[in-house]
């Protein structure tokens, strides 16, 4: 019921020209695949150039991030609006990244979420636990608490259209993967939280795993039954890597 969402986080890495590049190596790699929605999320200044060099292929586009103001005096900031006029169908609001180096909290990641949802975005939500708090056993509550607050502006019919992505912090970029067995542990508990807000609308919320996803370790993070997909970084920059994840080969 679920459709399996793929997603690359390039992060602040690949020039325009870089982009260009690795699309045209991937779209052949994965052209033919059903059942799957494949998102890349680069940096802004990668969108105009994969906006078009996506057209007529399986792979939609997301931004790592959005000011949740249609337009402003905002130096430096980019609106919903404008990734709209992008062909952006998702952002990615509330990374870890984000929440750890420019001051993200709960409260902008629900007025972000709220205002992508007006632009017709797929949110796709991060929360997850720092090694301190999982340590702690601090796990559910943290996350339990990223979630309730996160989406506390959201009203009935909302919720469907929201992606989580669920990223131990301390699994980002370390090389470090979260077991299958314990990703879809809280992957689950995550179903719970949002089911106990939204009722049945938490049947048809895609979450995700995100941290150190590669092909090596998809088919069996894929297997768990509230894993619905990967938020990729690294083994996003490469096609070869990023396309045996999204065909689930090791
Ligand atoms: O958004 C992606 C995550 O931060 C995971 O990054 O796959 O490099 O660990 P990673």
């Amino acid at each position: 019921m679920r459709v399996p969402v793929l997603a690359g986080n390039w992060k602040m890495y690949m020039t325009p020209t870089e982009s260009q590049s690795m699309i045209d190596q991937l779209i052949p790699l994965i052209e033919d695949l059903q059942n799957r929605k494949v998102v890349l999320c680069p940096p802004y200044t990668s969108l105009s150039v994969l906006s078009k060099a996506i057209e007529g292929s399986p792979i939609q586009l997301g931004a790592q991030n959005m000011y949740p103001v249609d337009e402003g005096a905002f130096t430096g900031e980019v609106s919903p609006k404008m990734l709209q006029a992008l062909q952006c169908s998702y952002v990615i609001i509330g990374h870890s990244e984000r929440r750890q180096y420019f001051g993200e909290t709960d409260s902008s990641v629900a007025e972000k979420t709220l205002k992508a949802l007006q632009y017709n975005l797929t949110p796709i939500v991060c929360v997850g636990e720092t090694l301190e708090q999982r340590e702690e056993k601090l796990t559910e509550p943290t996350i339990e608490i990223q979630i309730r607050k996160g989406l506390a502006p959201l009203v009935a019919g909302q919720f469907e259209k929201v992606i989580i992505a669920y990223e131990p912090v301390w699994a980002i970029g370390t090389g470090r993967t979260a077991s299958p067995e314990d990703a879809q542990d809280v992957c689950a508990f995550i179903r719970t939280i949002v089911a106990s807000i939204a009722g049945d609308e938490a049947q048809k919320v895609p979450i995700l795993y995100g941290g150190s996803v590669k092909p090596e370790n998809i088919k069996e993070l894929m297997s768990q039954p509230d894993i619905d997909g990967a938020l990729v970084g690294g083994a996003s920059l490469k096609a070869e890597s990023f396309a045996r994840i999204v065909r689930f080969e090791e």
